[in-house]
């Protein structure tokens, strides 16, 4: 199992959800009693609470993440086993969650069991994360390295796009499939989050732990080699533009939410 940190979990969801539209079939049955699985810090379980006003319970695999979000309800699981009775909540989401398993639709049998009424997933598509950046070949080298990345993963990282497809597969109804694009940028002022990102360009410390996950796709040694030499002059770019004040980026990650109907 992928393990997150907290400070991963809060900077990448730093303005997710600023506008909600997407999420709004979620809480058209008024849920009162939700679970959050794969909750990790609780990101998603303050949304759920807010746009709701009910009462959201937190499960994760990772119970250090729990403890460091201080979500309110926690409990310790695993998500294709959940230590939950039949139809116990009236909303059972994820996010985030299904893109980080092998089996994402024992997963998604599990909502289904524990929901009396519906079951929701908030996806990425991976695979079509786009960058922009005032640095020439930012754009061309995240792209090459992330289609490595995703290649030698053992989950399905692109999962967000056929969502709605393996929701109708499981035997839910009603499927709703909505789409956000979550825009992360860097531009001046820049944030602490934002020097720490540029650092770890110049120092390779991303790409080196990915490298056994690159490895184990079609990427040689070799190659890997050359794309982290490309990848450290592209850093040095990144942070003399950073010195300058001139640096800009924009990252898009499309998200696909997904709300069912459990059939009785
Ligand atoms: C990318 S994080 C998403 C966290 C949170 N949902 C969010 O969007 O900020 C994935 C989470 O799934 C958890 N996870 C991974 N495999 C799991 C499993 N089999 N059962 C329960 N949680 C799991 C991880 O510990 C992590 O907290």
């Amino acid at each position: 199992m992928r393990r997150f940190t907290e400070a991963y979990l809060r900077d990448t969801r730093r303005g997710l959800w600023e506008d909600r539209e997407a999420l709004a079939p979620l809480f058209r049955g008024e849920p009162e009693r939700i679970l959050d699985v794969g909750a990790g810090t609780g990101e998603f379980t303050r949304v759920l609470r807010e746009e709701s006003g009910g009462w959201v319970v937190s499960l994760d695999a990772d119970a250090s993440l729990l403890r460091a979000g201080a979500v309110e309800t926690p409990i310790q699981g695993d998500a294709t086993r959940l230590p939950i009775p039949d139809r116990t909540f009236d909303l059972a989401a994820c996010q985030a969650l299904l893109v980080n398993l092998p089996d994402p639709d024992r997963a998604i049998r599990e909502l289904m069991r524990v929901s009396a009424d519906r079951v929701a997933a908030v996806e990425p598509d991976n695979s079509a994360v786009t960058v922009e950046s005032t640095v020439e070949n930012e754009a061309t080298l995240a792209s090459r390295a992330r289609a490595h990345y995703l290649d030698g993963l053992e989950t399905d990282a692109s999962l967000g796009a056929d969502l709605g497809v393996r929701f109708e597969r499981a035997g839910l109804r009603e499927v709703a499939v909505t789409k956000h694009v979550h825009e992360r940028r860097i531009e001046p002022p820049y944030s602490e989050a934002a020097m720490e990102s540029a650092r770890r360009k110049v120092t390779a410390t991303r790409i080196d732990a990915h490298r056994e996950t690159m490895l184990a796709g079609d990427l040689e040694r070799a190659d890997f080699d050359r794309l982290r030499d490309k990848w450290q002059a592209m850093g040095r770019a990144v942070a003399e533009q950073v010195q300058a004040g001139t640096y800009r980026r924009i990252e898009r990650i499309p998200f696909y939410v997904a709300v069912g109907q459990i059939e009785h």
